[in-house]
């Protein structure tokens, strides 16, 4: 008996290897190991056989049944394998892509360092408790100007070149303080968020001028808020950018929505023998307590609650930190330019 068993395996070995289809591999398993296959039936005559006989078989026959076993699922595994590369070579996704091709000059894409640059800052904030909000690119007149103390007659408009629709009431958003209104709009204090975008101005493009760009304004309201409060977030962030305690200094500075209005400048380089100690101040961020009009626009009693308000231009941040002379690189689309950068 026990010579059958094996000649069985055997067999089975043989036979396994000519089939290629997955009923063909179960109908195979079934007419050596099902209820009645070829090993039920010698096993049938076991009741013939010797004690001792009956000792040996019984492993036997449960070893050449596992060995089975296995040998259908790898066969089966194998057939399927088969099938998936044959529907893959039919279609005309190509999948043996490797690193070494891409070696060989493909070009992959990549996240615009000013995108990253979004990314991180908006990170900043969010570890800090704020949130990021969003809002149009295109605007009407009191999200970019009425609400934020900025009336139809005020001269500040003349600061911001815009671009109007036909209409005349809608524009595409000078800067990123209409998200600012439309955050006080929603919520009630206190909350602090961020909201970055594109922001379009009609201007001659030159060095440090685009028609579009991207700033990131973010707003703080609450009760007893400081400018102290204001200068703690900023320096947290300039620190997390550039990786150091960054020195900061405030002047004053005009904009019709905050009072006091402030410019943050950063300490860039020490000043050299001779200098002035004015030198090597870099203006980086415009920012102040918002202007009470602006919180009863937004729906916000100035006298219970005040707060901050700051807008970080995001292309300018990229140049300072990366050292580019001309903001039209950043835009250009010049793969050259995009490469240097390490997400490329
Ligand atoms: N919105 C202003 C600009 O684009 C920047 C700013 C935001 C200034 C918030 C102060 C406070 O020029």
């Amino acid at each position: 008996m026990l010579e059958k068993i094996e000649s069985l395996f055997i067999d089975f070995k043989e036979q396994i290897e000519k089939v290629d289809k997955q009923a063909d591999v179960l109908n195979l398993k079934s007419s050596f190991i099902g209820k009645k296959g070829a090993l039920s039936e010698i096993l049938k005559s076991l009741k013939d056989a010797t004690p001792e006989q009956r000792k040996a078989i019984g492993p036997k026959s449960n070893e050449v049944k596992q060995e089975i076993e296995k040998k259908v699922q790898a066969k089966l595994q194998e057939i399927e394998l088969k099938e998936v590369n044959e529907k893959l070579s039919q279609s005309k996704i190509d999948f043996s892509l490797t690193d070494s091709v891409l070696d060989k000059g493909l070009n992959v894409g990549g996240v615009h360092p000013v995108h990253q640059m979004q990314r991180d800052v908006e990170d900043i904030f969010q570890s800090m408790g704020f949130e990021v909000l969003d809002g149009p690119h295109i605007e009407d007149d009191w999200h970019n100007f009425g609400a934020l103390n900025i009336p139809e007659t005020h001269p500040a408009r003349d600061m911001q070149d815009t671009f109007w629709f036909e209409d005349k009431k809608h524009l595409l958003r000078t800067h990123t303080s209409t998200i600012q209104v439309r955050g006080m709009e929603t919520r009630k204090p206190p909350f602090k968020f961020v909201g970055p975008g594109k922001v379009f101005r009609c201007e001659r493009t030159d060095a440090t001028h685009e028609m579009c760009f991207h700033q990131l304004e973010g707003m703080m309201v609450g009760k007893d808020i400081t400018v102290g409060n204001l200068i703690y977030f900023m320096k947290t962030l300039l620190k997390e950018i550039f990786k150091k305690d960054m020195e900061v200094r405030l002047r004053p500075g005009f904009f019709p929505f905050v009072e006091p209005g402030f410019e943050l400048d950063i300490r860039w380089k020490k000043p050299k023998k001779g200098e002035s100690e004015h030198s090597g101040w870099l203006e980086l961020l415009p920012c102040g307590m918002v202007h009470p009009n602006v919180l009863k626009a937004g729906g916000i009693d100035p006298e219970q609650y005040n707060g901050f308000a700051f807008g970080l231009g995001l292309d300018r941040l990229v140049m300072v930190k990366n050292a580019i002379e001309d903001i039209r690189h950043l835009h250009s689309g010049d793969l050259r330019f995009n490469k240097q950068f390490s997400s490329y």
